[in-house]
């Protein structure tokens, strides 16, 4: 047979033509360094959470040996998340700012023991709310913002208290960057970080999360307050807002099946854009490798490239020591 010759000038195939030329040109490389990993603590002996297959619900001594192993591999930052008892919920979920809580206890665990790991925390009532939702719901059903926002404030300053480097808001409310930014600096914290969950979405991908907290709405959704999956148009105002009101991060939740609204906030942000693989686009990479069906060391790298390539500079991640592991 002859050799078919075609008249091409450009031939891209010739940079993927071996590793090492592949390795040269590649445009987005994974690194443990932008990686945060969110950790469960409960009053109690660690122990599996049966929604999310691999991730436990730690004492504050098991999680801090946790965040020794994932910073051993190079993951610096982690987030906190309380998975409190039935008898401290409350309808204004006031065990959210109680400075002797399980959230500043396992945050001065934490800096004692590696103070290097910068420390996020969740700012949000569902943990605490006997209704589980993020805000404090009125007689009638509806999730009151200015109210809910005032306790926000005093989360933070707890948390801050306590030697947070990070605060997260997550609840969707109204003006929380700006009043949280107020508090902390009138209370001598300028130099505790806002990381605002700006576009988070009512998404069913945090399902299983709600199975490890038990803190799923007992009433209603969360429409009212997180973002309707059609839009990312909002997606920029909210953008906005959370930076004019002064968050040194912006956030986009989840992040898999929103990878557009993170490239829209990577174009025009001015801010660092950070994106939470949640626990339900973690389940699906757990349940479909467990049965064999796809091969789960790949797809968590390539999950997490496609995050970053979309332009997230942070990723929060249930992968992060074992995408840590896979790249060391
Ligand atoms: C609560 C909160 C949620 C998550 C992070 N913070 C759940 C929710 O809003 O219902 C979800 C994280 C995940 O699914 O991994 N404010």
């Amino acid at each position: 047979m002859a050799h078919p010759h075609l008249e091409l000038t450009a031939r891209p195939r010739r940079n993927r033509r071996t590793p090492a030329i592949r390795d040269m040109v590649r445009e987005t490389e994974l690194s443990p360094a932008h990686f945060v990993l969110p950790l469960f603590v409960h009053r109690g002996p660690d122990e599996a959470i049966d929604s999310m297959p691999g991730v436990n619900r730690w004492s504050v001594e098991g999680l801090v040996g946790e965040v020794g192993r994932a910073a051993d591999l190079g993951v610096q930052a982690v987030v906190l998340f309380e998975a409190a008892p039935d008898d401290l919920k409350t309808p204004t979920g006031d065990e959210a700012w109680n400075p002797d809580g399980l959230i500043p206890q396992t945050i001065g665990a934490i800096k004692s023991a590696h103070p290097d790991t910068v420390v996020m925390t969740d700012v949000a009532l569902d943990p605490y709310n006997s209704d589980g939702h993020d805000g404090i719901v009125a007689p009638d059903g509806t999730i009151v913002n200015d109210e809910t926002v005032d306790v926000l404030c005093r989360q933070s300053l707890t948390h801050a208290d306590a030697g947070a480097d990070i605060v997260a808001p997550s609840d969707m409310m109204d003006g929380r960057v700006g009043a949280i930014r107020e508090t902390l600096d009138h209370h001598g914290h300028t130099e505790v970080g806002i990381c605002a969950y700006t576009a988070k979405y009512a998404s069913a991908f945090f399902g299983p999360f709600r199975g490890a907290l038990d803190s799923a709405p007992r009433s209603g959704d969360k429409k009212t307050y997180q973002m309707d999956p059609g839009n990312s148009r909002e997606a920029l105002r909210e953008m906005e807002l959370d930076i004019a009101e002064g968050a040194d991060m912006v956030m986009v939740k989840p992040a898999g099946p929103y990878l557009d609204v993170v490239r829209r906030f990577a174009e025009v942000s001015v801010v660092p854009v950070a994106a939470y693989q949640v626990s339900g686009e973690y389940l699906m990479v757990k349940a479909a490798a467990a049965s064999g069906w796809l091969d789960e060391q790949a797809i968590i790298t390539e999950t997490l490239t496609g995050i970053r390539r979309a332009g997230a500079d942070v990723i929060l991640t249930y992968f992060a020591t074992q995408a840590a592991e896979l790249l060391s």
